[in-house]
């Protein structure tokens, strides 16, 4: 119960929704108690109508006698119909107040995680998948939800019915009240059993509902290497069996489901029955009248909902307990890289110096992913990273706009900590071109500029062909506005890297960062894009990671990594003259050239 606590501020801001909402709930529940009293009269009008109406039936006033009778049922029948009537109006006014709260609270909620989940540096995106923070998002929202309204409404619904309708039964007869609820307990039991069995079924639907999206996706997405190694049958195989494994549990939760109506059936059906016998018998000892059995069947009919729903709420709360704790997790966990009390707010720009002093980093514990890098470059300098794959430079350059701050050592930007820049100050300056692309699925145009919202159009175009990419973009059916990404346009591998590099160039950057950006394009393309940003380098700073030797000879300080360590440092012709991973990398490069060169 203790994460549900989390939720009162919520009651709070919401309470003139809730307080009407649950006023309502009293109202509703109070006038449908009432109908069984006005049923309770109308049934014993009956004999006491037969007992005047008999001798008289010969007479003159007997026409009258029945009509003033027929009148007075009629007019209990009108009682009854109005008192549902407002029961009705005040059950519809409580699911509006009640419901629309836990709507706003929904939405309240699910923004708030959105954006603290926004908010939260890459080593979140580290530890939590994607599936796991999508699940958090929805379904275990939905599950709170769940328990903001309906819980709440049943339970207050439930508690004013099941109060007020045993206080005025016990009034009328405490020994057929104790008969009559004798089923209650066992009821609500009963209940509780099946609706835990229910959930756990549904969940375990839901899951295998998972795992099969998750292999039609994979399918799907994967289909040219399904078609090229022709496994169409393997994988439709495999979709079957996960299919069907997903029929059986559906029909195991539909048999849960099938097998409680009866149930419950039985149980009222039961309390009917012992209210008739024992009911019969006290009436005919005179102890109460038989329009109090009549009032009794009602109420017990009453009740059965409302006790069997305690049955519901108490799993709905366990579970939505579950899920907001879940939930807190998330909305407790601090992002390790924020603006805080070292932030200088005072700082509003920074030039493109970049300096290491001593960084290590590990991603785990104990195991340095970089070991004493130490570096320092003027603005408008290049630096080149190269190294085999897992040797660190991704990582290396992950640093600067601080994705992750450092284990051990100082960045410096600018001739500053960077832990005491201003965050949106320190990324506004760096252009950052990740080693994986991603293009959102919009228009070129909205990808370019996802840098810089504010570029004018011939800002985008510049980026673009700086980018080398411009020529492309005008062979596509709508030029800048045709889309991209998973429901656009298929656009080449080096297309899309080229559309990443426009989007970091639109940002006007002091620092420009390409994590091996240029893997993809062609060396022609490569040698064109690099002269672009050599020509219009100015002040600006260039952190390339490659393993072209092509790409980062014109570097003013080249840093050969391995495992980790900075094994070699220098400009291209101090590292081609020393014996070591740059001259073979270089020689192995230049072979290849040749070798092309003559094919
Ligand atoms: N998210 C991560 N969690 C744990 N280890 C990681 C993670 N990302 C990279 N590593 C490890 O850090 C090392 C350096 O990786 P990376 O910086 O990507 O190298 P490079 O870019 O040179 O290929 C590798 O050993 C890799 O396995
Ligand atoms: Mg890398």
């Amino acid at each position: 119960m203790r994460p549900l606590a989390h939720l009162n501020k919520f009651y709070w801001k919401y309470r003139w929704l809730f307080i009407p909402g649950l006023l309502c709930a009293v109202g509703s529940a109070i006038f449908s108690l009432m109908v069984p009293m006005i049923v309770r009269q109308a049934v014993d009008n009956i004999p006491i109508f037969v007992r005047v109406y008999a001798p008289l039936s010969d007479s003159s006033v007997a026409e009258s006698l029945h009509g003033s009778f027929f009148t007075t049922l009629l007019l209990y029948g009108l009682i009854i119909i109005s008192l549902s009537l407002f029961s009705g109006v005040f059950s519809f006014l409580m699911r509006q107040t009640i419901v629309v709260a836990s709507r706003h609270i929904e939405y309240d909620l699910r923004n708030r995680l959105y954006d603290h989940i926004q908010g939260m540096s890459r080593r979140f995106y580290i530890d939590n998948s994607t599936g796991d923070i999508i699940t958090r998002a929805t379904s275990d929202i939905e599950q709170v939800r769940r328990y903001i309204g309906p819980a709440i409404m049943y339970l207050t619904r439930a508690l004013v019915i099941v109060v007020t309708a045993i206080t005025v039964m016990f009034i009328i007869s405490p020994r057929l009240t104790l008969f009559a609820i004798i089923p209650m307990p066992f009821l609500a039991v009963a209940v509780f059993f099946v609706a835990h069995l229910v959930h756990k079924r549904s969940d375990e639907l839901q899951k295998q509902y998972s795992s099969l999206t998750t292999l039609v996706q994979e399918a799907l997405s994967g289909i040219r290497v399904v078609k090229a190694y022709t496994r169409e049958e393997h994988e439709a195989k495999s979709f079957s069996r996960e299919s069907d494994e997903y029929r059986r549990r559906m029909l195991d939760l539909a048999a849960v489901e099938a097998a409680f109506r009866p149930v419950f059936i039985l149980l009222i059906g039961m309390s009917t029955i012992i209210v008739v016998w024992v009911g019969g018998r006290l009436a005919m000892e005179g102890a109460i009248s038989i329009g109090n059995i009549a009032e009794y069947i009602i109420y017990v009919a009453l009740m059965t909902w409302p006790v069997a729903a305690v049955g519901f709420v108490i799993t709905m709360v366990q579970r939505a307990s579950a899920s907001m704790s879940r939930l807190q997790e998330i909305l407790d966990s601090e992002p390790d890289v924020t603006d805080g009390s070292q932030t200088d707010t005072s700082i509003d720009r920074v030039d493109g110096r970049i300096r290491f002093s001593d960084v290590n980093f590990s991603y785990k514990d104990g195991q340095n992913v970089l070991s004493d890098i130490r570096f320092e470059l003027d603005a408008g300098q290049m630096l080149a990273i190269v190294g085999r794959t897992g040797a660190g430079k991704s990582t290396l350059v992950s640093l600067i706009p601080r994705l992750m701050d450092p284990t051990g050592g100082t960045v410096y930007i600018g001739g500053k900590d960077a832990r005491t820049i201003p965050i949106a100050v320190l990324r506004k300056a760096i252009g950052y071109v990740p080693q994986e692309v991603f293009l959102f699925n919009e228009s070129i145009d909205n990808n370019i500029r996802f840098g810089d919202i504010e570029a004018t159009e011939s800002t985008v175009e510049a980026a673009a062909r700086n980018a080398v990419l411009f020529d492309n973009i005008m062979e596509l059916p709508e030029k800048f506005e045709t889309m991209v990404g998973e429901r656009g346009v298929t656009v080449s591998g080096g297309q899309k890297q080229r559309t990443s590099i426009a989007r970091a160039l639109v940002r006007a950057p002091e620092i420009l960062i390409f994590d091996d950006a240029l893997s993809a394009v062609d060396t022609d393309t490569e040698r064109r894009i690099l002269r672009n940003l050599k020509t219009q380098q100015g002040e600006r700073t260039l952190v390339i990671v490659s393993h072209r030797i092509s790409a980062v000879q014109d570097a003013d300080l080249i840093l050969v990594l391995d495992d980790g360590n900075v094994v070699q440092r220098g400009t291209h012709d101090d590292l081609v003259r020393e014996e070591g991973l740059y001259a073979n990398l270089y020689r192995q490069q230049q072979l290849e050239e040749e070798i092309e060169a003559i094919a």
